[in-house]
């Protein structure tokens, strides 16, 4: 007969002291991020642990060191770990910190809104909002992607959307859009709403009645990023997205090349207006690199993302090389990163991801850092 054991659950609980959460530099029990821990008396031990976000970068990791820590406490038998996630919103510490205008309101049930800009058109923005998107979709996360860009809504035939989101009339509420789901990501765009050979002239306020239609008029249900690509530039629609909704952050895409002053003077004065702190830049189209060669052609210049990171007082998040998988994606509505998720740009772009999760998580746990808001009188 097998001699049953007796694990005390405080000897565990003591093992998890000693695994600490990379972020906020605390152990996993003191952060309340073990869950359902249980062992039977053979020594069959089982729990949970709930992370800020199911894209972390140090999940793996962390789940190694709770195994370790378990399977050293004398009697353990075996150890069966679910790793989980919780993500909390960033977004009212924005509120508490950054003090946006009246009017405000946040999503229902989004958790996080993750603005993509960019100073002009055809850097590769909307190219990063998908593989954004759907990079922490297969991470396990809730994800919506939002297509505010009036003058190029191409996110349907990026994200390979053809049907139309359905409209479902709201008893009190009025209409609502069901976003139409791809590759794990719910998507709501202008290019739905208008007709791609009838261009529309848009207006500031006709903006600003679309832009709230997105936010209060979709079915996004619960979320945890709601990705927004927005325009190029610095027009009215990022003022109405900034004045409506607490935006948790942006991310600034430009290639290596696109750091004219001027350009970046304008974004840096908007972002300053809009009270939204900047996660980081991503620097796409970085270099060319042929499939045979180690050489690295820097076709749009080098080191351009990381002048205009230091600019912003941010982070450089992400060089992406040019490669015609990407556009082919972008062409035919499989991104890179859910087509060829081994391709080492998938790869560069799950890391991109994961960081930038880890960046909305840690805001979310220690509030914004005031210094990553842009402040007048701190350009240079
Ligand atoms: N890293 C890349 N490698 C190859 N092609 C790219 C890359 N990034 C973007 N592209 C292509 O460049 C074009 C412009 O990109 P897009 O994301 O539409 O830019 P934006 O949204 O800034 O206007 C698209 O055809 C896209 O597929
Ligand atoms: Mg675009």
């Amino acid at each position: 007969m097998a001699q049953s054991t007796s694990v005390d659950l405080s000897a565990l609980q003591n093992a998890l002291r000693s695994v600490i959460e990379p972020d906020q530099k605390k152990d996993l029990v003191t952060l309340g991020m073990i869950e359902n821990l249980d062992v039977n008396p053979n020594g069959d031990v089982r729990l949970k642990v709930v992370l800020t976000t199911p894209a972390h970068p140090e999940k793996t990791a962390i789940e190694t060191a709770v195994r370790e820590a378990i399977a050293r406490v004398p009697g353990v038998k075996s150890v069966n770990v679910t790793m989980d996630a919780k993500v909390r919103g960033a977004n009212r510490h924005v509120a508490a910190g950054a003090a946006p205008g009246k009017g405000v309101a946040a999503i229902e049930g989004v958790a996080n809104i993750i603005a993509v800009s960019s100073g002009k058109g055809g850097v590769g923005k909307s190219t990063v909002a998908v593989n954004l998107a759907t990079s922490l979709a297969l991470e396990g996360a809730r994800v919506g992607l939002m297509d505010t860009d009036v003058y190029g809504p191409n996110i349907p035939t990026m994200m390979g959307v053809t049907e139309q989101p359905k409209i479902l009339n709201h008893p009190t509420k009025g209409e609502f859009f069901i976003p139409p789901v791809a590759h794990g990501v719910k998507v709501m765009s202008m290019g739905f709403l208008v007709d791609p050979d009838q261009p529309l002239v848009w207006r500031g306020p006709m903006l600003h009645s679309v832009i709230t239609q997105f936010c209060h008029q979709v079915e996004w249900g619960n979320l945890d990023y709601l990705i927004v690509d927005m325009p190029p530039g610095t027009g009215d629609v990022q003022l109405s997205l900034a004045q409506m909704v607490p935006v948790t952050g942006a991310i600034l895409v430009s290639t290596p090349q696109e750091v004219a002053m001027q350009d970046v003077r304008k974004a840096y004065a908007m972002f300053d207006k809009v009270r939204v702190p900047m996660i980081g830049v991503v620097e796409n189209m970085s270099y060319f690199q042929p499939e045979d060669s180690d050489k690295k052609y820097y076709i749009f210049g080098h080191g351009g993302g990381k002048i205009l990171a230091d600019k912003f007082r941010t982070e450089l998040l992400a060089q992406i090389p040019i490669v015609p998988a990407v556009r082919e994606g972008g062409d035919t509505g499989r991104p890179i990163t859910v087509a060829t998720p081994g391709a080492p740009t998938s790869v560069a772009f799950r890391t991109f991801a994961k960081r930038v999760a880890q960046k909305v998580a840690i805001m979310a746990a220690e509030g914004i850092d005031p210094a990553s808001i842009i402040q007048i009188g701190r350009f240079n």
